[in-house]
């Protein structure tokens, strides 16, 4: 075979071995078995000096055009199974992302702190009691004792004798005060429970902020001028209060507090029910009976209490119409806040 038919059956012996090529490894092998330093390219190559001189121009084209040519086609064979390993992977890259959602904080929870972070300005301390209480601090201690017909006011889930879930935030008050002197200043945020009927307004498990203030000399006054500062700071200075008088039994005297509707101003709306008011806590100065129940004395010390209502407070600044919708847990609704 002179070197002439040599370079052809190489030439031939590529074509042949290109069409089997479909990976990137084999290509690899290809490329070093033609190519490479000890390639049958640069055998050929290296046979030049045995060609007689009249024929070694002729030989050395063929030679350069042979090795051009395979090099061409393994540089175009590589682009072809790299596009391939892409298309495999699905993988377009000229498709937007996906976008990543951020989790947030339950608007309660929001609420709650931003409500907290208002009263610590005023001066409250953050104090917790426990859900699941006693007759004696849900009740008894708070001037409710055993056949109070005010028991009835609010309907109990009983775990056991003598052991409810609470029904109110107020029994903080009578624990902070029975492990604490006088003057106390507490916010006591937490879960309540009622068996009532549930409804879109109402549910069995709703959230409650106590406030307690006990000093010397704390009067009516005190009480009305936090509350209504804490109204503007939290539904804009727009807000205004008004006391209604009312009853509980730790508290004398006691009152119901509304804050004009943020939506209308107080003009009367949908959110509101046309009053202009909405109602958001119940208030008082603590009775002297509570006093007693903690050991402090009601001749040096007086102190006023509120418990306020977070759900709907949230649901009238929110404007969501059913409560369900604070404890159903769908991410769309929650995502929203
Ligand atoms: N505990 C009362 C309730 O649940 C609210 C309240 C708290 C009233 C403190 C007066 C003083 O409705």
């Amino acid at each position: 075979m002179t070197l002439l038919e040599k370079i052809n059956h190489v030439r031939d012996q590529f074509n042949t071995d290109l069409e089997r090529i479909s990976d990137l490894k084999s290509w690899e092998e290809l490329k070093n078995t033609y190519l490479g330093r000890k390639g049958l390219v640069s055998k050929l190559f290296s046979r030049i000096g045995d060609v007689p001189p009249q024929e070694r121009k002729t030989i050395g084209q063929a030679l350069n055009s042979l090795k051009n040519e395979l090099q061409n086609q393994v540089d175009s064979l590589l682009q072809t199974l790299q596009e391939k390993v892409d298309e495999s992977h699905n993988v377009d890259y000229t498709l937007p992302g996906f976008p990543i959602f951020k989790g947030s904080r339950h608007p309660l929870t929001q609420a709650i702190d931003e409500m907290l972070s208002i009263f610590a300005r005023l001066g409250f301390d953050i104090a917790y009691g426990p859900e699941v209480e006693t007759d004696w601090y849900n009740f008894s201690s708070l001037n409710l004792p055993l056949n109070h017909p005010a028991r009835d006011m609010q309907d109990t889930f009983y775990v056991d004798e003598g052991i409810m879930l609470r029904t109110h935030t107020s029994p903080v008050q009578t624990r902070y005060m029975t492990q604490h002197k006088p003057p106390v200043r507490i916010v006591a945020p937490g879960r309540v429970y009622r068996n009532e009927a549930i409804s879109a307004r109402s549910y069995c498990m709703f959230h409650q902020i106590e406030g307690l203030y006990v000093d010397k000399n704390v009067t009516f006054a005190d009480l009305r001028g936090t509350l209504e500062l804490f109204c503007k700071m939290y539904f804009g200075s727009d807000a205004r209060i008004k006391f209604r008088t009312s009853y509980f039994p730790f508290t004398e005297p006691s009152a119901e507090v509304d804050v004009s509707c943020f939506l209308c101003n107080g003009k009367g709306c949908r959110v509101c029910k046309n009053t202009g008011w909405l109602e958001i806590l119940g208030c008082g100065m603590v009775d002297p009976n509570v006093f007693k129940a903690v050991g402090y004395d009601p001749e040096e010390v007086s102190g006023y209490a509120f418990g306020l209502g977070v759900d709907r407070s949230v649901m009238q600044k929110l404007d969501i119409p059913d409560i369900r919708m604070l404890f159903d847990n769908d991410v769309e609704f929650l995502k929203q806040f």
